[in-house]
Parts: structure tokens; sequence; C-alpha cells
């Protein structure tokens, strides 16, 4: 398991060698983001099983409850685009310290698995945070949770 912490450049690319091309993806997803709201844009570059890169930004509503993650736009996009499954998430924030993902994007992320790796980036900040969702989510309720509960009478499963 990859330990939360911090990175160097060569230690992150020697883990994740497509490190760079997601951080690119991420940070033009960032220059798309509607955060007109916070001022604050986020890009977020899933790499999926296949190899296939699947990027989100966050988009923000005047009803502020309504607005999307980059993380969990970018699970949507790669299940819409067919990922087999999800390898990493790497995120990129325009200002100060890499953002760690929210508590709800931890619950969407780990629906994809305890060792899918997340990163978080900054344009601002030359540290990365690593970690898998079982690092970012301890004793998350999960799929697994739910195995070998049985359905309610009458439910349709
Ligand atoms: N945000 C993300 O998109 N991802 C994160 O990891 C942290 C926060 C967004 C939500 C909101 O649009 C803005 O950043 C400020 O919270």
């Amino acid at each position: 398991m990859i330990q939360e912490g911090t990175r160097s450049s060569t230690e992150a690319v020697a883990t994740l060698p497509r490190l760079r091309e997601l951080l690119d993806a991420a940070t033009v997803a960032a220059g798309r983001a509607q955060a007109r709201y916070s001022g604050y844009p986020v890009g977020a570059a899933i790499l999926d099983a296949w190899g296939v890169i699947h990027a989100g930004c966050n988009v923000e509503s005047a009803a502020f409850a309504a607005t999307i993650c980059a993380e969990r736009g970018a699970v949507a996009a790669a299940v819409a685009g067919g990922a087999g499954g999800l390898i990493a998430c790497v995120t990129v924030t325009r200002d100060g310290d890499p953002a760690s993902c929210c508590g709800a994007c931890r619950q969407l992320l780990a629906e994809f698995g305890h060792g899918l790796l997340i990163v978080n980036g900054s344009l601002t900040s030359d540290r990365l945070r690593w970690g898998t969702v079982a690092d970012w989510l301890p004793h998350g309720f999960t799929r697994a949770s739910l195995e070998g509960i049985p359905a309610p009478a009458g439910s349709q499963g």
C-alpha cells in the first residue's frame, strides 16, 4: 500500500509513469472549471484500466448544494466512457496547497477499490499529496459493508 504523504517527482513518476500526462489533463480541465462562487477551480484526471484518461472539473451552482466536484465529474466521465476499472485520480488546483478530496469524493472513489491511487497537486506548489483510497477513507462504508446482508422481503434486489 502506498502510504499517505508527499512524493518527490522522481518517486512520483516511478509509481505512476503517466503522472505528467495526468497532471496536464487535470490542469486543462481546471482551466474549464465553472467556479464563479468560490473562485477555486479544480481539475481531475482519472486513469482507467485500459489506459484511457477521463477528465472532470468542478461545476458550481447558485444553489450551492448542486455543485459538483472535479473528482466526481471525472468519475462520471470515466463510467460513461466505458472505463474498465479506475487506477488513479489526479487533481490540480490553481492556488495554494493541493486540495485534499472532500468526503463525498472519497466515498465515490471508494466504489472503485481501496487501492485506487489519489494524487493531489497544485500549480503553485511543488509538493504532491499521495495516498490510496484506503489511506483517504479508513473504515469507510463501502459495498463490502453490504455483502451478505439479506435483501428485505418484497424488494426487487
Ligand atoms: N472542490 C473540488 O472540485 N475538488 C476538491 O478536491 C476540493 C473542492 C471544489 C468544490 C467547490 O466548487 C470548490 O472546489 C470550493 O470548495
